[in-house]
């Protein structure tokens, strides 16, 4: 078992290799949020667990909801149920998911709060989710790759600072220009954590990794720089010395043309394109730096028809000449019939007809 997992490893990893030319004429896919509330399945689990932190936490329920979107759609690599949240709750803060609402925290403002977190007591909530990612390993056929994840810090630090999900990441962007001392130091605080929680991950048998900076693209330059590169950069340094090997994909959505610098400084193995990177920037500005990944628009995987088919032909024609790895822009989001699913992978390997 173990030595067949770990040639699904290798194989991912030449995929994500950055500068090596590969001609995958069928890229592997894979979709964010592939395990979710638009398959029934998932549905009855989840009313199963009661909430959805118990869902994270119970591993047999976890490892199961992560398997379900590989035997509905043989989808190339399984990505670890669990939230980017479990990051704080880990750390003490009070986290809860309210129902149909969304996450909401007891909000952190200043460093006298920051500082009644403890970073001492991480590992036993750790424990949990390296033991789903433990299970999922085992159950997982071995042809396929697993892939574990964290928030990146500065998306993490925007839910902790403002208690919840917010269109404009106000809170966090305020308390990083209004002090940029104390700011620091939860981003330092959240850098070591994840690099921590991600080696863990790995030791118990990811073989690839995806940091999820969902609100990258909300800062100027200079702030991009301190509170996104620089973190990431730290946690891939941190990774690459335990364990060189596995590959490090970076999703910095809605960073623009900053996502080349991101590439250049943070020495990513792959770099996640949102959906508003357009097909000839990803070519000519990622391609050679890093293998891509990602960019079909949610909304048009949940609309479906010829639409999706030929913006799929379209994404094929303009990048799988080159390392590429088939997903979304973003998550997949819930409203989606689970037959487009189906169709985009049939698209996708060329087994659709018609
Ligand atoms: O991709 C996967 O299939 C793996 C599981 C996964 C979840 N969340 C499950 C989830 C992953 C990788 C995440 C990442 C995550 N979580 C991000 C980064 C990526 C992104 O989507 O931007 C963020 C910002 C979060 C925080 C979060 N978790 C929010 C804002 C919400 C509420 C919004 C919503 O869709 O309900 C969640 C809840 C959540 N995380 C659900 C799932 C399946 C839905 C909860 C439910 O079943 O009730």
């Amino acid at each position: 078992m173990n030595e067949k997992s770990s040639s699904a490893g290798e194989n991912i990893a030449t995929l994500l290799r950055p500068f090596q030319q590969l001609t995958s004429i069928v890229p592997p896919i894979w979709l964010m949020r592939q395990a979710g509330r638009y398959l029934p399945e998932y549905r009855r689990l989840r009313e199963q667990a009661g909430s959805f932190l118990n869902l994270c936490y119970s591993p047999k329920l976890a490892s199961e909801v992560t398997l379900q979107p590989i035997r509905r759609f043989d989808f190339d690599a399984a990505i670890l149920f669990a939230d980017i949240l479990i990051v704080p709750d880990a750390l003490g803060q009070v986290v809860e998911f309210v129902e149909a609402e969304g996450p909401r925290l007891e909000p952190i403002t200043s460093t006298s709060e920051l500082r009644k977190l403890d970073s001492g007591q991480t590992a036993a909530t750790f424990e949990k989710i390296y033991q789903t990612v433990a299970l999922i390993r085992q159950e997982l056929p071995p042809d396929k790759v697993l892939i574990g994840f964290c928030g990146a810090p500065w998306t993490v630090a925007t839910y902790m600072v403002a208690g919840r999900g917010t269109p404009d990441q106000a809170a966090a962007r305020a308390w990083a220009y209004r002090d940029p001392t104390g700011f620091a130091e939860l981003i330092e605080l959240l850098t070591t954590t994840s690099s921590e929680y991600l080696a863990g991950q790995i030791d118990a048998g990811a073989q690839v990794v995806q940091i999820f900076d969902t609100w990258a693209g909300s800062l100027p330059d200079d702030q991009f720089a301190r509170w996104v590169i620089e973190p990431t950069r730290r946690i891939v340094h941190h990774l690459k010395q335990r364990h060189p090997k596995v590959p490090i994909i970076g999703f910095p959505r809605g960073a623009g043309p900053l996502t080349v610098r991101y590439v250049d400084e943070t020495g990513v193995d792959g770099i996640g394109c949102d959906t508003a990177l357009s097909l000839p920037f990803i070519r000519e500005q990622l391609a050679g730096k890093a293998v891509v990944q990602g960019n079909l628009d949610p909304l048009l995987l949940a609309c479906g028809g010829e639409a999706l088919a030929q913006r799929v032909s379209e994404i094929l024609a303009q990048l799988s000449d080159m390392p590429y790895v088939f997903n979304l822009g973003h998550g997949i989001v819930p409203h989606t019939p689970p037959e487009n699913v189906a169709r985009l992978v049939a698209c996708v390997r060329g087994t659709a007809g018609g």
